[in-house]
C-alpha cells in the first residue's frame, strides 16, 4: 500500500525530476535529488504532526581575531540596526479583514488562475470569493514556511561565513526573519483561519540548501534564489490586494527582504570572482538554472487544486491555466527582474548557461537593476505598478 502510494507520487512527480535534471551536470542532480525524494516522494514537508527534522552538517566559522575588514557588510549591518521595526507598533492589527465579501474579494478577480475558465465562472459569487481568498491563504502560508526556512538558514549563513561583519549583520537577519514569521503567522491565525500545508517545491528547496554543507550554496539558494522569490511574491501580492493591513505588512517585510538579497549579492561576489574554480563556478551556474526553473514552473498552487479542482480537471490542465493566469505573469516577470541581474552580478551567467536561460525568457530580465537597494524604498515603489 504504502509501496503504491510512492510510486504514484513517484510518477505525478516524474515532470519534475526530469527538469532537474535538465543541465545535465551530474554534481548538480546528485546534489538535488535526496531533496527531491524527500520532498516530492516522501513528503517529509507533510508529516501527519506537522513537525519534520532536517539533518545539517555544516561548518561553524569562529575568527578569535574579530577583524572588521568587510566595510560594505558593516555599512549594512548599521543600515539593519536602524531599520527595525515592531509589528505591534507599526501595524494596526485591529483592522477588520473580511473574508466572504464577494464585493470585497481579497485580490482582483480578474487576474485569479481560473478567472476565464468557464466552469468557475459559471461558480456563484460566494463560491469564488471562497476561492480567491484560498490562494491568498495558500500564499500567505508558503510565505511563513519560507520564511521559517529563512531564519534557519539566516542562523546557518551567520555561522558559516569567514567575515565578522557578515556575522554581525546575518544576526540582523535572524531577527528580520522571526519578526516575518511573527507577522505571516499572526495574519494567517487571526485574520485568515487557514493555514495550507507547506508545498512539496518549497520544502525540496529548502532541504537542498539545508543540507548542503557549502556556506555559498546556502548564500545562493537562500539569499539569491528564495529572498529573490519572495521580494517578487511580496510586489505580486501587494499589487494584486486591496487589503490595507496585508498590503502595509507586506511592505515593511520586503524592505528588510532587499536587505537580504543585497547581503546575498556583497557575500557572493568577491567569493566567485577570486576564490572558486572554473568547475566550481561551473557547478554553481547549473544548480542556480535548475533551481530557477523549479521555482518559474512548479510553484503552482496544486494545494489549492487539491481542494477545489481535483475532481473536475487533471493536474495539467491547471498547471496550464496556472502558468498562463496573469497573476502568474506578474509573480513570474518580478522574480526574474532581480533574480536574473543578480546572478549576472555575482557572475553566474555565462556565456555557457545563457542559452539555457534564454529558452525559459529569463534572459528578458538581465538588464534590469541589478544592485538591490539598501532600503528597498524602491522595490515598494515598484509594487504599486504591478505591471
Ligand atoms: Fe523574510
Ligand atoms: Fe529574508
Amino acid at each position: 500500500m504504502l509501496g503504491d502510494t510512492l510510486v504514484a507520487r513517484l510518477s505525478e512527480s516524474r515532470d519534475t525530476f526530469a527538469e532537474v535534471a535538465k543541465s545535465r551536470n551530474l554534481r548538480v542532480i546528485a546534489s538535488l535529488l535526496r531533496p527531491a525524494v524527500r520532498g516530492y516522494v516522501l513528503q517529509r514537508g507533510k508529516q501527519p504532526d506537522g513537525r519534520t527534522d532536517i539533518d545539517c552538517a555544516a561548518p561553524a566559522h569562529f575568527d578569535w581575531k574579530y577583524r572588521r575588514d568587510r566595510e560594505d557588510l558593516a555599512r549594512l549591518y548599521t543600515q539593519a540596526k536602524q531599520s527595525q521595526w515592531d509589528a505591534d507598533v507599526v501595524l494596526d492589527w485591529t483592522t477588520p479583514v473580511v473574508l466572504d465579501d464577494p464585493n470585497r474579494p481579497l485580490i482582483d478577480p480578474a487576474l485569479f488562475p481560473l478567472a476565464n475558465y468557464p466552469p468557475f465562472q459559471r461558480l456563484t459569487p460566494a463560491e469564488k470569493t471562497r476561492q480567491y481568498t484560498a490562494l491568498v491563504s495558500w500564499l500567505l502560508s508558503q510565505f511563513l514556511h519560507g520564511e521559517q526556512g529563512a531564519l534557519f538558514a539566516a542562523c546557518q549563513v551567520t555561522q558559516a561565513v569567514g567575515w565578522l561583519d557578515g556575522k554581525l549583520y546575518g544576526a540582523t537577519q535572524a531577527m528580520d526573519e522571526g519578526r516575518h514569521i511573527e507577522v505571516f503567522h499572526r495574519y494567517i491565525d487571526q485574520k485568515l483561519h487557514n493555514l495550507y500545508e507547506v508545498n512539496d517545491n518549497l520544502y525540496t528547496v529548502i532541504d537542498a540548501l539545508m543540507t548542503d554543507a557549502r556556506w555559498d550554496m546556502k548564500f545562493l539558494g537562500m539569499q539569491i534564489l528564495i529572498e529573490g522569490l519572495a521580494l517578487g511574491a511580496f510586489g505580486a501580492l501587494r499589487g494584486v490586494t486591496p487589503e490595507p493591513l496585508l498590503r502595509k505588512m507586506l511592505e515593511y517585510v520586503m524592505r528588510d527582504e532587499a536587505r537580504h538579497v543585497a547581503f546575498g549579492v556583497l557575500a557572493l561576489q568577491r567569493h566567485y570572482k577570486y576564490e572558486l574554480q572554473a568547475q566550481e563556478l561551473r557547478e554553481r551556474e547549473d544548480w542556480c538554472f535548475e533551481m530557477c526553473v523549479l521555482l518559474r514552473n512548479r510553484f503552482l498552487a496544486h494545494e489549492v487544486y487539491d481542494e477545489f479542482w481535483a475532481h473536475k480537471m487533471s493536474r495539467s490542465e491547471w498547471n496550464s491555466l496556472a502558468m498562463s493566469a496573469p497573476f502568474m505573469q506578474i509573480f513570474r516577470r518580478r522574480m526574474f527582474k532581480r533574480i536574473v541581474p543578480n546572478l549576472k552580478r555575482i557572475g553566474l551567467l555565462s556565456d555557457r548557461i545563457r542559452p539555457a536561460y534564454a529558452e525559459y525568457g529569463l534572459l528578458d530580465f538581465e538588464h534590469e537593476k541589478a544592485a538591490p537597494e539598501l532600503t528597498g524604498d524602491d522595490l515598494v515603489r515598484d509594487s504599486e505598478h504591478p505591471g
